[in-house]
């Protein structure tokens, strides 16, 4: 009994409709999702003149019997669905019966395939006709041949970029799969040369270990985010290893892969005042939610997905984030040793039953572990300021180094975000009341920042002319010299630094962080350290200061031991 079957004319009309083969890439993407729908455990790749020439994917899965075969080039046929409703929550990468139709269409065309070692069929097409179909012995599974792709279409033919950059581009397409799915093992080749060789892996770091190499997932720290129907899960690159080229962004709904510019950059909102404006962090995250509330049936390629509700995902991907940085892990290191994602992290759908009716239930519960939120202090005993500007401690997982001006700034500015989002702070009313000479520049920056100083407690009076008059100042700490901080910043404001700062309450708190913490170089009593440490810890974002710097760095027991042979 066959499993394929052609779907009526309303269903297919309901798909979103469109091309699916562009590219070599998008051949290797629908035939590897095929294979993956097929519960292949190992799929093997081969494409050759970039794609042009020949690609060739072959898996280990269901394979399909003669009858199946025949169909499965025939458009809008599929074993996937059978009903408009089963779009809700369909868990196949494939649900179309489109692809092995377009791929015919425009190749010369293989497939053979068995459902069972032994009983095999082949069969060939020449665009888009089929020329032949025969018995054939090989192993459970399928491979699919395409050679000579867009031969017969040399419009199509002409838009193809060179063998390299369809190359890349095929690689880029298994690599996007490869990380949706840990429990297959891929391989990718090219012109004979291996591009892609990733074995079956429990852990995700080590995937994208294979993928991208060690050092990359070193650089990452684990999410883990729930709020009501939506999970986030994932890694994402520590702030400090953030770069201005080079990052990585990949998104997964349910397993699937998909493209958004706009979640992408919700997730690197949640690094807003972590890193260097204009530095990408590089993110891997996988959202969860329930089937009815996500629409995969709205681009041709099924590349991109529609939420039903947008602002509550967003939200969800920048708090996942920001809660993953705000853990001690997230701090800057010393040493090469591993930090990567611990063993038992790994994440994406389990290895389903093919063809599963449902995304299966232990989905939900592949990353068990659970960073805590906010860092707890972890300082205890004695203190030690080294150079009069970096406060030094021990903690159970090794020695931390905190600049104490970093950290002040850290500090300042989380204060100075909620003074400006709320009542704001009352300063410290004068007895003198200091009066400073301006520029026309410096004067009129006063005017449009007037309720952004008095937020952060300065009273600032016009006396006519050049000169304003300060009645009262913030306070911040005993050493702070209210006069100075008052002239850099209105001097920032007039020369409008600071810049690339994503809104301009942000921007000013930096600037107020920046110049009101105290300044390295200052002698620092214990009980002003410990205040310090106390206050930096619980911050939102305690590890990094606002410009993308770290505010401490770690240096771990087991790297010491490393050093000194104890390991
Ligand atoms: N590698 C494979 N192994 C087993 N069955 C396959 C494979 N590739 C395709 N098929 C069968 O052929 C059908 C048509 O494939 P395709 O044109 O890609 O459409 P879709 O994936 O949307 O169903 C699939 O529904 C599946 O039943
Ligand atoms: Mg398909």
């Amino acid at each position: 009994m066959g499993k394929i079957a052609i779907l009526a004319g309303p269903v297919a009309d309901q798909i979103a409709a469109g091309e699916v083969v562009e590219r070599p890439a998008s051949v290797v993407k629908e035939l590897v999702e095929n294979a993956l729908d097929a519960g292949a455990t190992s799929i093997t790749v081969s494409v050759e003149g970039g794609g042009r020439d020949l690609i060739r994917v072959g898996d280990d899965g269901t394979g399909m019997d003669r009858d199946d075969a025949v169909l499965s080039i025939d458009r809008h046929a599929t074993s996937k669905i059978r009903r408009a409703s089963d779009l809700i929550g369909v868990p196949t990468f494939g649900f179309r019966g489109e692809a092995l139709a377009s791929i015919a269409s425009v190749s010369r065309f293989e497939l053979e395939t068995a459902p069972e070692s032994g009983q095999g069929t082949r069969l060939t097409v020449r665009a888009g006709r089929l020329e032949s179909v025969e018995e054939t012995a090989r192993t459970r599974g399928t491979t699919v041949t395409v050679a000579k792709l867009f031969a017969n279409t040399p419009a199509r033919r002409k838009y193809l970029r060179s063998p390299r950059s369809e190359t890349r581009a095929a690689v880029e397409a298994l690599t996007v799969l490869a990380l949706a799915r840990l429990d297959v093992a891929f391989t990718l080749s090219s012109d004979g040369r291996t591009r892609i060789e990733a074995p079956s892996v429990a852990d995700i770091g080590e995937r994208i270990a294979a993928l991208f190499g060690r050092k990359l997932a070193d650089q990452l720290l684990p999410v883990e985010y729930n709020d009501g129907y939506v999970t986030v899960r994932g890694f994402v690159q520590r702030p400090a290893d953030a770069a201005a080229s080079g990052r990585r962004a990949h998104l997964f709904v349910n397993g699937r892969p998909f493209r958004d510019p706009f979640l992408v950059r919700s997730a690197e909102a949640g690094y807003r005042a972590t890193i260097a404006p204009g530095h990408r962090p590089t993110v891997f995250l996988a959202i969860e939610v329930p089937g009815d509330r996500v629409d995969v049936n709205v681009h041709p390629a099924k590349l991109e997905v529609r939420f039903r509700d947008r602002r509550f995902i967003e939200h969800a991907v920048e708090e996942a984030v920001r809660q993953a940085l705000g853990v001690m892990d997230a701090s800057a290191r010393f040493g090469a040793e591993e930090h990567a994602p611990k063993s038992d992290a790994r994440w994406g759908p389990a290895p389903s039953a093919p063809i599963a009716p449902s995304v299966p239930e232990s989905y939900h519960s592949l990353f068990d572990e659970t960073p805590s939120s906010v860092a707890a202090s972890p300082v205890s005993g004695d203190l030690l300021q080294l150079f009069s500007t970096y406060i030094v401690f021990e903690t159970p997982d090794g020695l931390t180094i905190v600049d104490q001006h970093s950290a002040h700034e850290r500090v300042l500015y989380e204060d100075a975000m909620q003074q400006l989002s709320g009542r704001g702070a009352a300063g410290q009313r004068l007895l003198l009341p200091l009066t400073l000479d301006l520029t026309p520049d410096e004067l009129e920056a006063i005017e449009e920042a007037g309720e952004l100083l008095s937020a952060v407690g300065y009273e600032v009076e016009g006396f006519g002319g050049r000169s304003v008059v300060l009645h009262a100042v913030p306070n911040p700490h005993p050493r702070f010299d209210a006069h100075r901080c008052f002239e850099e910043l209105v001097a920032d404001l007039a020369r409008g630094r600071f810049g690339g700062w994503a809104n301009r309450l942000e921007r000013f708190a930096a600037m107020y962080g920046c110049r009101a913490a105290i300044k390295a170089g200052h002698h620092l009593e214990q009980r002003e350290m410990r205040s310090l440490l106390e206050r930096l810890f619980a911050c939102r974002l305690a590890p990094h200061d606002v410009h993308g710097r770290p505010s401490m760095v770690q240096l771990p027991k087991h790297e010491l031991e490393r050093r000194f042979g104890r390991a």
